[in-house]
């Protein structure tokens, strides 16, 4: 997704935007650019370093605006590339988001006789405050943004100003940057963090002009904002590889620790309770729910189906899941006692906050589980709870995933202990949250064994995932991440499934990957398990440790340790994140940054 970074201070800008362009780098483009007032513009197409290459340390300037693309109106070519500029060449500008109305507002700049050079809506948007500008670019960027429809980070200078970054935010995230020696924008909080911990984070419909030694904000209206800074939590050590090849297998291994991190100080286990601050105040509200919505999109969905069987079976919350995509736009019948779960690591996903504010609109309570501090969903909820996960840089989610169930699981303690929960299965269940992380221990020691079964399946072009019950999600998310991480064709479905329809594919160049855990439904996977060999389909299945029957019918087996049933999902999918990122380096492929893929789906 696009990135933003600008800055202005005393220091030569140009090696400080090009780092911090780098920083945004894991959020996928296809093209980059830089504006120094007085320097002009510099764009290339493809990695940063093509951009690096066009600029020598010698051009001079302590200010600028640089923005990584991610092609949305035109193809991804230099001249589609950020910066835009203006008919007289004075306004610069960098922009995230999608103009809507850029059409319109086109076809009314044409009439006033400007020209474009370009397919983008941000050309639209920088020729429009062109238009605007008579010597007071925030007045300029103000009686613009009037006008436009559509979401929008922006950060625009112009050569008459050259001190001054006019910003402004409309569903597209942004956040100053307090340094020593000047500030900084960028549209993610990571950029910022090898100049400052200090951050002030913009609001939709904020515009704040920023300065070496100041920044003021206010809203399009012309309302002052006092907003105080906040501390960034995470050090840059922790967005770095580690010594490992990929954020990917960083970001996997990390698991267990990641899951330390989001239960700690959160288990009470001497009376089977959970505290989790982010909801306190809300706990009557919780536990007199009817029903809990959870929304998300993608992976974090999927999170959230695992949560449906987990609040279900523990909490005695009934729970719907809602892709947030179709929840914003389908007309739903708006239970008065429910409330609303919105599940997201980047915690900017675009639908993901429309859902929020479509429920918030129809009067609920809305809650959330996010991992990036102060993220626009953190900050729309009512209240929530923060992962803890750290920062995750490869596209794949993975430990945010893990540490998304662990939050529901951990709520559904919070809320079914004040329901029907008995104190023996709140105990039971904070237990097995202790000892989670040594059971992913295991998992992950088996890496060169997952290594070596990558390579035999490799090859194949098709796979289908199954599972039952709280590991059907489990399918569905073992096959996202192997379709996003080598590109390979995968569907999850649920075993009872099979023969409705996908078994038909079935034959011996299609490989199934069944999830067979000793648990209530575990002989109908046996079964299912012998439907697929009898079609001459590869069967590898992950069991658990010590189970022979399933190794006797099963081409491959990973072995995985039986767990409480509440946290079996989580030890289950963990050898299918490895098979992915196994099967996506023998195939030599970019395995933290897919194609056509983004960390962050700011826009819809
Ligand atoms: O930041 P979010 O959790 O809201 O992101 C949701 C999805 O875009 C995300 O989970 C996506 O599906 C991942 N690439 C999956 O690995």
């Amino acid at each position: 997704m696009c990135g933003i970074f600008g800055y202005v201070g005393s220091h030569t800008a140009s090696p400080i935007l090009l780092e911090g362009l780098r920083t945004l780098e894991y959020r996928g483009y296809d093209s980059a650019g830089i504006f120094i007032p007085g320097s002009g513009v510099v764009k290339a197409v493809g990695p940063i370093d093509n951009l690096a290459k066009k600029i020598t340390d010698t051009i001079p300037g302590t200010s600028g605006i640089a923005h990584t693309r991610w092609a949305t109106h035109g193809a991804p070519t230099e001249a589609n590339a950020h910066p835009h500029k203006d008919q007289s060449e004075n306004v610069f500008v960098v922009h995230n988001g999608i103009i809507e109305n850029y059409s319109l507002l086109k076809e009314s700049l044409k009439v006033q006789g400007i020209t474009f050079e370009t397919d983008t809506d941000t050309e639209v948007l920088a020729k429009l405050i062109g238009v605007n500008y008579h010597g007071d670019l925030l007045e300029a960027v103000k009686s613009s943004l009037q006008l436009v429809q559509g979401t929008y980070g922006l950060a625009v200078m112009s050569d008459r100003d050259p001190d001054k970054i006019v910003v402004a935010r409309l569903g597209s995230p942004l956040v100053i940057g307090i340094g020593k020696d000047g500030h900084l924008v960028a549209s993610d909080p990571s950029a910022l963090v090898s100049h400052t911990k200090d951050v002030v984070y913009l609001n939709d419909g904020d515009i704040a002009v920023i300065e070496k030694d100041q920044y003021s904000i206010t809203t399009l209206k012309g309302e002052n904002q006092n907003r105080k800074a906040e501390k960034i939590e995470w050090d840059l050590e922790e967005i770095k590889k580690d010594g490992y090849d990929h954020y990917l297998l960083k970001e996997i291994m990390e698991i267990p620790t990641t899951v330390e991190n989001t239960i700690r100080g959160r288990l009470i286990s001497d009376k089977g309770r959970v505290k989790l601050g982010g909801l306190e105040g809300y706990i009557d509200k919780l536990t007199s729910l009817h029903r809990l919505t959870i929304t998300a999109c993608g992976s974090a969905a999927y999170a959230g189906e695992v949560g449906r069987y987990i609040f279900e079976e523990y909490a005695d919350l009934p729970v719907s899941v809602e892709l947030a995509s179709e929840y914003r736009y389908r007309t739903s019948l708006v239970d008065p006692k429910s409330a609303i779960l919105a599940v997201s690591q980047s915690g900017e996903t675009a639908d993901t906050l429309a859902a929020i504010r479509l429920a918030k609109k129809q009067g609920l309570n809305t809650f959330g589980i996010v991992n990036v501090v102060g993220s626009t969903i953190a900050r729309e909820n009512d209240a929530g709870v923060y992962n803890h996960a750290g920062p995750e840089v490869s596209i794949a989610s993975t430990k945010a995933v893990i540490s998304q169930v662990v939050v529901m699981a951990m709520m559904s303690v919070l809320i079914g202990r004040e329901r029907k929960m008995s104190l023996e299965t709140g105990k039971e269940i904070v237990q097995a949250l202790v000892e989670l992380p040594n059971a992913i221990k295991n998992v992950l020691e088996q890496k060169s064994d997952i290594e070596a079964i990558a390579k035999k399946y490799k090859d194949y072009r098709d796979f289908v995932f199954m599972g039952r019950n709280a590991h059907f999600p489990i399918a569905l998310e073992g096959a996202l991440k192997l379709k996003e991480v080598t590109y390979i064709h995968a569907e999850g479905y649920a075993g009872g499934e099979l023969k409705h329809g996908p078994i038909a594919m079935l034959d011996k160049n299609f490989p199934v990957v069944a999830f067979a855990p000793q648990d209530h439904v575990y002989e109908k996977m046996v079964s299912n398990i012998e439907e697929i060999k009898a079609r001459g389909a590869p069967v590898l299945v992950i069991a658990n440790t010590g189970d022979d029957q399933v190794s006797r019918l099963a081409d491959d087996v990973i072995y995985v340790p039986r767990v409480h049933s509440i946290v079996q999902p989580i030890v289950s999918v963990i050898p299918t994140y490895l098979l992915a990122y196994y099967i996506g380096i023998a195939k030599d492929l970019n395995v933290d940054r897919p194609r056509n893929l983004t960390k962050s789906v700011t826009v819809e």
